[in-house]
């Protein structure tokens, strides 16, 4: 399918009827519902969806650089830039099919602009896949097919929608150090309990485990977020006055989304000539009565 600027998207669908849309711009998830049609992933309703202009919702993809951690546009290129489907992707040994619908796509250093700004040579592989249950998993391969090693930050910028920002709860961060995008001394550590939110949140939350958990007690549901390979988590809320800066975000908005992303940022990953890493974003629904 085509959006109106006429960039191509992909529809995943399984059999029950869940589905999740992937934007060829960006290699960015606009869209991930349940089976009866419930949409999990915000999306404002003031996006610019004219690329290079990543949309303001769903999972862009923040590469080669997290926010303004380097000397590259915030959150790199990648977000922008257009990706390709790619039918013949290198083998992904671990990754079992069965009931998944799922695409490859790939976004390779070819163009003058990317070597210009960022002067290696890199694949990017990913492949986004909807599983029988409804769970969403994004799996980043990044490749150096360079002849000098290079490094990068990543984060799955995933805007999770809920009923109200200051109704739910995030846990699996609690006793973290974090770095502050809002304060001078950037680094602190989390008190004691989960996380809830009543003004603005933009923070780095650094070696956390496996599995964090976003609560909406008023929606019953929770988010179950569940990453391989990406030690840090983003937890970002623009709150009411940055709302009001953001063109491509309604005043109110910020109350119905949260950002939770997997992400690697503090410590870089360095790819040696060759060398190829892996990480990946299993996000999954729990339904409460
Ligand atoms: C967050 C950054 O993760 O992303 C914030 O830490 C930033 O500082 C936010 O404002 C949104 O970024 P952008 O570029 O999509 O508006």
């Amino acid at each position: 399918v085509k959006d109106k600027n006429g960039t191509d998207q992909i529809l995943l669908q399984n059999p029950k009827g869940a589905s999740v849309k992937i934007s060829l711009h960006g290699g960015q998830v606009l869209s991930w519902k349940t089976e009866k049609g419930d949409e999990l992933l915000f999306t404002s309703t003031k996006a610019n969806s004219k690329p290079p202009h990543p949309v303001r919702g769903g999972i862009p993809i923040c590469f080669p650089q997290f926010g303004t951690r380097g000397s590259l546009e915030q959150h790199g290129f990648a977000r922008n830039k257009m990706w390709l489907v790619e039918n013949d992707p290198p083998a992904l040994p671990s990754f079992d099919a069965t009931g998944k619908a799922y695409v490859d796509l790939v976004l390779k250093s070819s163009d003058e602009d990317t070597m210009r700004i960022w002067p290696y040579s890199f694949e990017f592989h990913l492949r986004v896949s909807l599983a029988l249950d409804g769970d969403l998993t994004l799996i980043s391969r990044v490749r150096n097919i360079n002849s000098k090693p290079f490094s990068f930050s990543i984060a799955y910028h995933t805007y999770f929608s809920i009923s109200d920002i200051s109704e739910v709860r995030l846990e699996g961060l609690e006793t973290l150090d974090y770095l502050d995008n809002l304060q001078e001394k950037e680094r602190f550590t989390e008190q004691g309990d989960a996380l809830t939110f009543e003004s603005e949140i933009d923070r780095v939350y650094l070696n956390s485990k496996d599995v964090v958990a976003v609560f909406d007690h008023e929606r019953k549901r929770t988010f179950l977020i569940r990453k391989e390979g990406l030690p840090d988590v983003v937890v970002w809320n623009p709150w009411e006055k940055k709302a009001r800066a953001l063109t491509d975000l309604g005043d109110d908005e910020y109350k119905h989304m949260l950002c939770v992303d997997g992400a690697a940022i503090e410590k870089p990953i360095t790819l040696k000539p060759g060398e190829e890493w892996t990480g990946k974003l299993h996000l999954s629904l729990v339904l409460s009565t």
